[in-house]
């Protein structure tokens, strides 16, 4: 039988809020801090105790399908077709960390490796983003995204284009370079050969910056380095707002949920392609992923 897409939406938005309420009870700073691979790369106590509770829920729920998380990923049993939950339970660790308002958990499920349901919930901000493939992307379940107004104009260019980038947590080595030196040229001037875009911004939640496109108040955001678990249920928000993802890398029209280098684009009635080639042709050098 084919999954009940609205029926898993419901769960999830229900899983979202329960996530929320262990993230708002834990203070800030006494979540027995843990790096994985260096100290721009985090887990808390807060990560695994919120993995815990949602892998129990769906594995109860839904015995059948697939579970990957953030926390309890196994190289050896890489993302596959079957109907998979995709989850990541607190993305923007060192935001939570830090008590700065960009923490969010993020429900993904996924059959044949399309994002088909979406579920991101900041509890900061209580935002709660979703949507199922096909029906729409919403805010708090009643306003569609993308926004109104100038949120949804067409795009018009890098200079008048306000992008979502992250750092990362890899700090050296080809990907680093190209990150940075790709940075350089967005933000240049253009008497110096640069995009002179009108701002870059790092929120460090790869799941509230694909939000933040699907609603048009950001106007891209590209990463290379995230995962399948930072980025399934915001794609099917973005996508369902009329957004696109493409390959972070130039040329790449069409890209792999566990692709690991993404460009989101707003959506826009006109400009989105012309866009991408803009800002793929200020890429320097490669991302490796
Ligand atoms: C990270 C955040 C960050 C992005 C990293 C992700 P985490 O997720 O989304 O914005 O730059 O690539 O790994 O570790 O906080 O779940």
């Amino acid at each position: 039988v084919a999954p009940n897409l609205e029926e898993i939406h419901d769960f999830l938005v229900s899983l979202a809020f329960k996530a929320g309420n262990i993230i708002t009870n834990a203070l800030p700073g006494t979540g027995g801090t843990g790096s994985k691979k260096n100290s721009a790369d985090l887990v808390t106590e807060y990560d695994r105790a919120v993995e815990n509770m949602i892998s129990t829920s769906l594995k109860d729920k839904y015995p059948d399908y697939a579970f990957h998380g953030e926390e309890t990923y196994d190289p050896a049993r890489p993302l596959t077709d079957a109907p998979t939950f995709i989850v990541d339970p607190i993305d923007g660790t060192a935001n939570f960390v830090h008590g700065f308002p960009c923490a969010c958990v993020s429900l993904g499920f996924a059959v044949g490796r399309v994002p088909a349901v979406g579920v991101v919930y900041n509890p900061s901000t209580k935002n709660l983003y979703s949507a199922i493939r096909g029906k729409g992307a919403f805010l708090n379940r009643e306003t569609r995204l993308p926004l109104k107004g100038d949120h949804a104009e067409p795009l018009s260019g890098l200079t008048n284009a306000l992008i979502g980038i992250e750092w990362g947590s890899d700090r050296s080595g080809q990907n680093w370079e190209t990150k940075v030196r790709t940075f350089e040229k967005l933000g240049q001037s253009k008497k110096l050969g640069g995009a002179m875009v009108r701002a870059m911004r790092s929120m460090g939640s790869a799941a509230l910056n694909l939000c933040a496109v699907a609603e048009g108040t950001l106007d891209l955001y590209w990463e290379g380095g995230c995962w399948e678990w930072d980025v399934c249920a915001g794609w099917v928000i973005l996508a369902e707002a009329g957004g696109i993802m493409v390959d972070g890398s130039p040329g790449g029209w069409e890209t792999r949920l566990d692709g690991r280098k993404y460009l989101a684009v707003r959506g826009a009635p006109a400009g989105q392609k012309e866009i991408v080639e803009e800002f793929w042709s200020y890429i320097q050098g490669k991302l490796d992923y």
